[in-house]
């Protein structure tokens, strides 16, 4: 994937986020242009739905993106390129993002504050967590396979934070002893909580200095 040696194994769930095209804080010029990150985008789906486990979930936690006054509807695109892919669309979770997390969230409050007609530059205060699906969910064959969860089971806590965030994927849709993949690894987050929770996990990363 994204260049490595092609993936043997499958995986029985993917949570990543990919890089915000080329957002000025983190990105700035990953990419020539929007064109060229979709098409990365597009080569990791395809790859993504050819190693994914069937009716396993693949989760994108992304935003739209707002650069030199354009903003890039990158939700709605990721969307359509998983469902290109093969992909089912099954879901988009809201994480609203805890006070403190964004850097410049106090200049969007001093615009608010003091407003100068046309400058409004909000932060992204929220981001969709879309969920996607290899064939079609299917609570019969989940049976077959006996791995329904008990009943009256409950997940305790709020996914405030990033790992709460793959860790609330984690253990939403896989299971003790599987694989977890991140083609876009970062510091590792995946793969730290995947580690927590008793899963394996493969991650891809082009900079070599982020991963743990
Ligand atoms: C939004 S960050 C992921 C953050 C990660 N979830 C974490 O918790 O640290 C996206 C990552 O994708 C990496 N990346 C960009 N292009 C890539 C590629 N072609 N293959 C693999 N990783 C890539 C970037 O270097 C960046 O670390």
């Amino acid at each position: 994937m994204c260049g490595a040696r092609t993936a043997q194994r499958f995986y029985h769930l993917v949570v990543t986020s990919p890089p915000y095209y080329n957002a000025p804080f983190d990105y700035p010029d990953l990419f020539k242009d929007y064109d060229e990150f979709l098409q990365l985008i597009r080569r990791v789906a395809i790859e993504l739905h050819r190693v994914i486990t069937y009716v396993r979930i693949a989760c994108f936690v992304t935003d739209d993106m707002l650069m030199n006054g354009e903003k890039y509807p990158v939700v709605a695109y990721i969307t359509k390129i998983m469902i290109q892919s093969g992909f089912r669309y099954r879901d988009k979770i809201t994480w609203v993002k805890p006070k403190g997390y964004t850097r410049i969230s106090r200049r969007s409050g001093l615009v608010i504050q003091h407003p100068y007609p046309m400058y409004f530059y909000p932060d992204n205060m929220q981001e969709s967590i879309l969920i996607f699906q290899k064939g079609k969910f299917d609570y019969g064959y989940l049976k077959s396979v006996n791995v329904l969860p008990k009943e009256g089971r409950l997940e305790e806590g709020i996914a405030a934070f990033p790992e709460e965030l793959a860790a609330r994927l984690i253990k939403l849709f896989s299971f003790a002893g599987e694989t977890v993949l991140d083609p876009f690894l970062g510091s590792g987050t995946t793969s730290k909580v995947a580690m927590q929770h008793g899963r394996n996990s493969v991650g891809y990363e082009i900079d070599s200095y982020s991963s743990y």
